[in-house]
């Protein structure tokens, strides 16, 4: 439980990093707001708040600097109309495209709909958007097309160059996440080819120079400078005028136990003692946000009432993803518990009150042991003063951190550090290769990655067979891995099943690896997720397990009250069936046979197996308890609580995943037989004995 509140400075965040016009004078605590009347609730309607936005008075400045130079930097904090206005500028030109990045699914799905919704069509037609196996979009008639920036890479398979683009706006480029980071480096070399090509790169934050510096082509002497209707090529950079409010930030006095349980307390506390007014609580994942939403909708029923709880994360559902856009039903206050989403990539109306735990999950590679674990670990500074900067909105607001002042000034880092610096890079290396950049290690980043990484990865890509031992990518295996919108070690395991005679099983395994989970996250209903999920329980493990689920789907004849009975999520199960049908069709182009192993289990656990042995661990008793060894890296590792093999500890597994918590713990695990190994990758494990 927090202890409670000390004001931190009554002072506007001063040392806030973005452009700020936070105004001092219109803070009065504790009373009313006297507010023009379409402020009152926070929201007002679509028109109005378009004219409103930050962005609308610059639209000429903007148009002129895309006209007249090749990249422009617009800098402008989170809900100045970035993401959805500057698409809409009118950039139609013949028959192309503006294309719009973002790092994340979500926001790709909620924007494209917002903005369809501004311009008053159906979403799909001339408002489209594109993320790993959904393309919502018309050819010939999409103008504007949102989409992942993995799924932009992706087209520059079939389209090296990007052509059906005449603009491409690079948005959230300050999360710096590794997909976004090789998109920059491959943008800049498709730009020396079209030089017609404008970029627009957008971020929330003013480290701008950076990338100005990086896009800079102004001093390389070419021909084509001659050509006088092309754009300059020094960078330009716009900064949006801000328009936020004064947040009085809040820290507790002594370090809380469990930010969970503070949040909620907090929240609670907020919603008692605080004028109205919308609450934003950020949590680090899924299962946090579930746990924490069970929590208060307990409270709730004990009294607390005239509130409206509603979770974001990357994996909701498009009915759900509406209802957080929407205002409260009358006289409610809403409170949104989020992961790191809201931070930046999506904008809420109405918004007074922040709930900062001061955490998010992170990614972090250990090239040594040659792991990489999502952590759950502090955030940066500039991600503690983007979250607070979320409460000033529509009025001025408050944002209650559950950490320390002191720990805010001398523990937290300035910021974030890129992505591409703490990640495996086995999947961008491979893409690279795969888009014919063979000397990936002169490959142009804006931070560029650990030599050792590159390394790694290199390694991993020639053991799973994907590369040869010039490092070009092998044929047929390395161009079909390359081919599947899949990470590498999943699209090996479908491939292998192939001559195993299991590609119908391993299909639907591949397709249950692809949602974000299958399972309704059990917290609050503990004892009824682990029964519903020993129903389904296979002693081969969850791969295995997660054909069970689907058997028993289909034998539902695909029934949501099943799912509901059975803690199972009916939205991924769609989805599941969704992708499945892609895949097969892909694999089917590439040639490769649909056969089913019926009840040979053995054939799946060995494709298994051919995909993740370079996660091959064995078990190892020791006083500690049942600890695995990972044969590559030599990592003391346990099962994680939620495998169905956390009690069975076989002697061998393989696995897929690894999260950090006090331990590194293993998720989706298999058994397997060692004998496999020498078997299915003898180059990789004789040198390893
Ligand atoms: O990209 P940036 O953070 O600069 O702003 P934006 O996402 O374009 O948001 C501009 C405005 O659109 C804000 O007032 C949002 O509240 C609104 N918006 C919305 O109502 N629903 C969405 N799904 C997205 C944006
Ligand atoms: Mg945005």
């Amino acid at each position: 439980m927090a202890r409670f509140w000390r004001p931190g400075s009554e002072k506007p965040d001063s040392s806030s990093s973005y452009p700020s016009a936070a105004r001092d004078d219109d803070y009065s605590e504790g009373v009313p707001f006297a507010m023009p009347s379409s402020y009152q609730s926070g929201y007002m309607s679509i028109e109005k708040q378009r004219q409103s936005l930050p962005i609308y008075k610059q639209q000429n400045s903007l148009l002129y600097l895309v006209e007249n130079t090749s990249t422009t930097i617009v800098i402008g904090e989170t809900g100045s109309g970035k993401t959805t206005q500057i698409p809409q500028a009118g950039w139609a030109d013949g028959n192309q495209l503006i294309a719009c990045t973002q790092p994340r699914r979500i926001a790709v799905q909620t924007v494209a709909a917002r903005v369809a919704e501004e311009m008053h069509v159906n979403l799909g037609l001339e408002v489209g958007y594109s993320i790993r196996f959904e393309e919502i979009s018309t050819p010939g008639v999409t103008k504007i097309k949102y989409l992942t920036d993995g799924v932009l890479i992706r087209e520059m398979m079939e389209d090296p160059l990007l052509t059906k683009y005449s603009v491409i706006m690079v948005d959230e480029a300050h999360e710096r996440s590794v997909s976004t980071d090789m998109l920059l480096g491959l943008l800049k070399k498709i730009q020396r080819r079209r030089p017609e090509l404008r970029l627009i790169i957008a971020s929330a934050t003013i480290q701008a120079t950076s990338i100005a510096a990086f896009f800079d082509n102004s001093k390389q002497r070419q021909l084509v400078d001659k050509d006088k209707s092309l754009p300059s090529r020094k960078p330009a950079i716009l900064s949006v005028e801000g328009r936020s409010h004064t947040v009085l930030i809040h820290y507790v006095e002594e370090p809380v136990d469990d930010y969970l349980r503070a949040a909620v307390s907090t929240t609670l506390l907020i919603h008692k003692m605080e004028p109205s007014g919308d609450i934003l609580v950020f949590l680090t994942g899924q299962d946090d946000v579930d746990a924490a939403l069970q929590l208060i909708s307990d409270e709730a029923e004990n009294g607390s009432e005239g509130i409206f709880v509603l979770p974001l994360y990357a994996g909701l559902p498009r009915s759900d993803q509406e209802l957080v856009f929407s205002p409260a039903p009358r006289g409610k206050r809403k409170i949104i518990v989020s992961t790191n989403i809201a931070e930046t990539s999506v904008t809420l109306e109405g918004i007074v009150y922040v709930v900062d735990t001061g955490f998010s999950k992170q990614r972090f590679y250990n090239p040594i042991a040659d792991v990489e674990a999502l952590v759950v670990a502090p955030i940066s500074r500039a991600s503690a003063q983007q979250r607070a900067g979320r409460a000033g909105r529509v009025r001025p607001g408050k944002c209650f951190r559950l950490y320390t002042e002191d720990f805010f000034m001398h523990e937290m880092q300035a910021e974030a550090v890129p992505e591409v610096r703490r990640s495996s890079l086995v999947s961008t290396i491979l893409q690279l290769k795969a888009l014919g950049i063979d000397n990936i290690m002169r490959f142009d980043w804006l931070a560029s990655p650990p030599a050792e990484t590159m390394v790694r990865a290199l390694e991993l890509l020639y053991a799973i067979g994907v590369l040869d031992s010039d490092a070009k990518l092998t044929s047929p295996l390395g161009l079909q891995i390359a081919e599947l919108p899949l990470e590498p070690m999943v699209a090996k395991m479908l491939l292998a099943s192939a001559a195993l005679g299991c590609s119908n099983e391993v299909l639907t395994i591949s397709a249950s690896l692809s949602v974000q989970s299958i399972w309704v996250s059990g917290k609050g209903r503990l004892k009824e997720f682990d029964e519903a999920r020993e129903r389904f329980a296979a002693a081969e493990g969850d791969l295995i397990t997660y054909l069970n689920v689907y058997e028993a789907f289909l034998a539902s004849k695909k029934s949501a009250q099943w799912c509901h009975q059975n803690c199972i999520n009916f939205q991924a199960m769609k989805q599941v069936l969704d992708i499945r049908a892609q895949l097969s069709r892909l694999l089917q182009r590439l040639g490769i046979p649909l056969k089913s192993s019926g009840k040979e289990i053995q054939a799946i656990q060995k494709a298994v197996a051919s995909g993740f042995f370079v996660n091959a661990s064995q078990l190892e008793v020791s006083a500690e308890g049942d600890l695995y060894k990972t044969v590559r890296g030599g990592l003391k590792i346990s099962i994680h609580p939620s495998s169905v093999l956390f009690r069975a500890t076989p002697k061998w597994v393989v696995f897929k995943s690894v999260m950090l918590t006090d331990r590194h713990y293993m998720r989706e695990v298999t058994a397997i037989d060692p004998a496999w190994l020498t078997e299915i990758a003898p180059h990789f494990f004789q040198c390893r004995k």
